[in-house]
């Protein structure tokens, strides 16, 4: 049987596309980044999925993060990843209060609304598990008790392509609660000129001043929840899935909650677009950074043939 679901109302799919193109062009005055890159993080935000951001430093990844938070009006934290970050000092931690003679829990970077986690391989697997599982659970749980989240809760975890010593790469497992995988890249020359002339002004993301609330991006993700998806769009994702699964350049392909995660991203994608139901097109245009990251390649696979092989199976997968 189908689940029970109050249909998208129509001033609730508008009120959500014009959410998303409000937040793009406001993000857009303080960080030069893709259209398409940009809407890969706004499908994120609105389908509560969590980022995983693979670039070099320096091509704005913090800019994105803060101007985000500025322009949903939410709180935002930032933690720097080391070997010796423990997992208290992210997700908080139960501190003796000698006057009330009690223990207090002080909550960690993790209860924003927005955080970045800066080279999240340089911590340590039990920091990193940590994190990942309070961002799956959206609660923390210290000393038997659970704290839970602020909401919306977005992670966006940084990590750098290139594997340095001393770092410890995400486990597939971990990997996969990624619900998109970006690279914001280096801009367009004559982006990276105007961005230069920009800053002799001053920091614009400081300037950037909130176009929505917390609010609004909950009303947003709910509608997202309830755009429609119909049973053959259904059967074309689980296609997609078992033809990643049987490539030969594949190890381990896309699990079930890859699986759920691209229909998701779909719906908020078809809901950006002000649509109240999802196409093929939607899930055509996340089936990349949806499910390249997860994909296990075979040895001496070049790391670039996961993008290929999702791109294969878009065009051989008919969506009938
Ligand atoms: N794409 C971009 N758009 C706008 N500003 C940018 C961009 N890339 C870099 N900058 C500017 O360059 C400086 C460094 O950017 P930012 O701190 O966001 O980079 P980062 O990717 O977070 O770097 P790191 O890896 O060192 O943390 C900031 O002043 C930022 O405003
Ligand atoms: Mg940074």
């Amino acid at each position: 049987m189908e689940p029970e679901q109050t249909p998208v109302a129509p001033h609730e799919s508008e009120a959500a596309a014009s959410l998303a193109r409000r937040l793009a062009d406001n993000i857009t005055q303080a960080v030069q980044i893709r259209e398409r890159t940009l809407d890969h993080v706004l499908v994120a935000l609105l389908a509560e999925g969590h980022i995983l951001v693979e670039d070099y430093p320096g091509v704005g990844k913090t800019a994105l993060a803060r101007a985000i938070a500025r322009s949903i009006d939410c709180q935002f934290a930032r933690v720097q990843c080391t070997s010796d970050l423990l997992p208290a000092d992210v997700v908080g931690t139960n501190v003796y209060d000698e006057r009330a003679h009690r223990f207090e829990f002080r909550p960690g970077p993790v209860f924003a609304n927005i955080v970045l986690v800066d080279e999240i391989n340089r911590a340590s697997p039990k920091t990193q598990s940590g994190l990942l599982e309070c961002m799956q659970e959206r609660s923390v749980t210290v000393d038997v008790q659970t704290h839970e989240l602020a909401r919306p809760f977005l992670v966006l975890a940084t990590q750098n392509p290139i594997e340095y010593e001393g770092t410890y790469p995400l486990p597939e497992a971990q990997v996969d609660r990624f619900m998109v995988r970006v690279s914001l890249g280096y801009p367009s020359p004559v982006a990276e000129a105007s961005m230069l002339s920009d800053h002799e002004a001053g920091d614009r993301v400081l300037s950037l001043a909130p176009i929505a609330t917390a609010a609004d991006v909950l009303a947003a993700q709910d509608a997202a929840t309830r755009i429609q998806a119909s049973k053959a769009l259904r059967d074309y994702v689980v296609r997609l899935l078992w033809r990643t699964r049987e490539d030969s350049r594949v190890d381990l392909g896309a699990s079930p909650r890859a699986g759920l995660m691209l229909l998701r991203a779909a719906k908020a994608n078809a809901m950006m677009q002000g649509r109240d139901h999802a196409l093929p097109d939607d899930v055509q245009a996340l089936a990349e950074p949806v499910l390249a990251h997860r994909l296990v390649l075979a040895p001496d696979t070049a790391r670039t043939a996961a993008r290929e092989v999702v791109g294969d199976a878009v065009s051989m997968v008919r969506a009938r």
